[in-house]
């Protein structure tokens, strides 16, 4: 085991994964280095998630695991981050003895304080939550790759009342426009290609009269060989502007995230969420005038208080009218603290899972559809590497987010724009084969 040296395991969203290198970025800022061999190091990060039971369940586990660790190496510092440390707080190392450090989101700065307090033998614990930290001057440390994350804003001011970020993660801040733009720059000139724009709700960003429309337009001109995504959209805030901002700059992608929780308004109105289906559907229509080709994801849950038979069939339908590219679908979980929390969690969990395999399997057999729909078509894609199943096989990604296979080819290496044509599709994969190599400033959003 060396001195100074951090092992991290990351949990939860892509906020955490972009805090992991913001609180990595802090730590090698005052000597510490990084690892992948847990054995190797004497402090052991866990940055946790809490947005579902199952969320918090998996950390407990690894937490019974990391005793085996802390046996062989009693040295070890073992600390908590993230969404489970704030939520959790003092009880974390009360209920678990080996747990030596507890750091909230917005108390990272001060990490490397409360390591040397846990070193000293005494428990280090910050979760002060805070209105003005967005960690704006702090470099995060990236590997060097293909494609990025930036957090340009913090927390959340939404209050579903399902949802704990809003606790976990505090208010809602945004960081300047002119360090997020600095900071794509950067990463351009280490070779990146993609930068994903990330916050819990990036449509109310608002930095010094620039709102999210205008950072998207002054990220895109950066280096328009770099594709830009963003990360999640409400669908109350959504703007035309943001939708006529995204159709005109090429290298942004016409992908939009839009969770949509339910089909009812009835469960929409009880999770708080501030649309009803109606307009949600007319955002949806309006998008799709106004950026030919864009697709959608979403979020969905099932099985929320009071959800009836009829409510669940009201998602279904909104699933076949949208026909999302994708989806990531849950069981409602109680969290503490919330609002609903004090409902009765009266759909009943064998009730839950039925509706919610209902839910997956439509999902699938729509982007079996769209996926076959694209057979013949031509698509821009950034390759990415090799496949994950073999390296004869080249993987990339359309602007809408879509996994595409080709044979692998000498002339083409990662971070290559390429058409190439659909032969083949899965309701989770693209194949198909080269058309011809693209150059960078070429870049289009939508060729079929
Ligand atoms: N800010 C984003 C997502 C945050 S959490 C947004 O508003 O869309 C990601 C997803 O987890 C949510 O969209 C929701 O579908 C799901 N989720 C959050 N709390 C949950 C809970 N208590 N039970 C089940 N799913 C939950
Ligand atoms: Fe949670 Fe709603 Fe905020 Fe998303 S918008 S993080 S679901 S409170
Ligand atoms: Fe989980 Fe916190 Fe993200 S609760 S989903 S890690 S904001």
């Amino acid at each position: 085991m060396k001195t100074n040296n951090i092992y991290i395991e990351t949990y939860g969203c892509q906020m955490n994964l972009a805090d992991t290198e913001l609180v990595l970025g802090i730590l090698t800022n005052k000597g510490y280095s990084v690892t992948d061999d847990i054995s190797d190091a004497n402090v052991i990060l866990l940055n946790t998630c809490s947005v579902r039971d199952n969320a918090e369940q998996k950390i407990y586990n690894r937490l019974d695991h990391l005793k085996g660790i802390k046996r062989e190496n009693p040295e070890a510092v073992i600390g908590i981050l993230g969404c489970m440390a704030e939520r959790l707080r003092k009880s974390l190392v009360e209920e678990k003895k080996i747990v030596d450090v507890v750091v909230g989101p917005d108390e990272y700065r001060r990490l490397p304080e409360y390591l040397d307090i846990a070193f000293g033998g005494e428990k280090g614990i910050g979760v002060k939550l805070s209105r003005t930290e967005t960690y704006d001057d702090i470099i995060p440390y990236r590997e060097d790759g293909l494609s990025a994350w930036i957090s340009v804003m913090r927390g959340c001011d939404k209050f579903c009342t399902f949802c704990v970020v809003p606790f976990t993660r505090g208010r809602e801040r945004s960081r300047a426009l002119e360090s997020i733009a600095a900071e794509i720059k950067q990463i351009s000139g280490r070779g990146f290609r993609e930068v994903t724009l990330l916050g819990q709700n990036v449509n109310s960003y608002l930095d010094n009269g620039n709102d999210f429309a205008d950072l998207l337009a002054a990220s895109a001109v950066v280096d328009r060989s770099i594709r830009i995504r963003f990360t999640t959209s409400h669908p109350q805030d959504l703007s035309d502007k943001l939708l006529y901002t995204i159709a005109e700059h090429p290298n942004i992608c016409n992908y939009i995230h839009l969770p949509v929780q339910s089909g009812s308004n009835r469960v929409l109105e009880l999770m708080n969420r501030t649309y009803t289906i109606e307009h949600y559907l007319n955002l949806i229509e309006k998008a799709r005038k106004i950026i030919p080709g864009v697709s959608f994801s979403t979020d969905i849950i099932s099985g929320f208080p009071t959800e009836t038979f009829e409510d669940h069939i009201l998602t279904l339908d909104v699933m076949q009218q949208v026909r999302y590219d994708g989806a990531f679908m849950f069981k409602y979980s109680p969290r503490e603290g919330t609002k609903a929390y004090n409902m009765k969690d009266d759909v009943p969990e064998e009730v839950k899972t039925k509706r919610l395999n209902e839910i997956i399997d439509l999902q699938h057999s729509i982007s079996f559809e769209i996926n076959q729909a694209q057979i013949g078509t031509e698509e821009i894609i950034l390759v990415e590497g090799f496949s994950k199943k073999s390296d004869q096989f080249l993987s990339g990604r359309t602007d809408t987010n879509k996994i595409v296979i080709i044979p692998r080819s000498e002339e083409i290496k990662s971070g290559d724009y390429v058409k190439v044509k659909i032969n083949r599709a899965t309701s989770a994969t693209l194949f198909g084969e080269l058309v011809e190599k693209m150059e960078p400033h070429s870049l289009s959003a939508n060729i079929a």
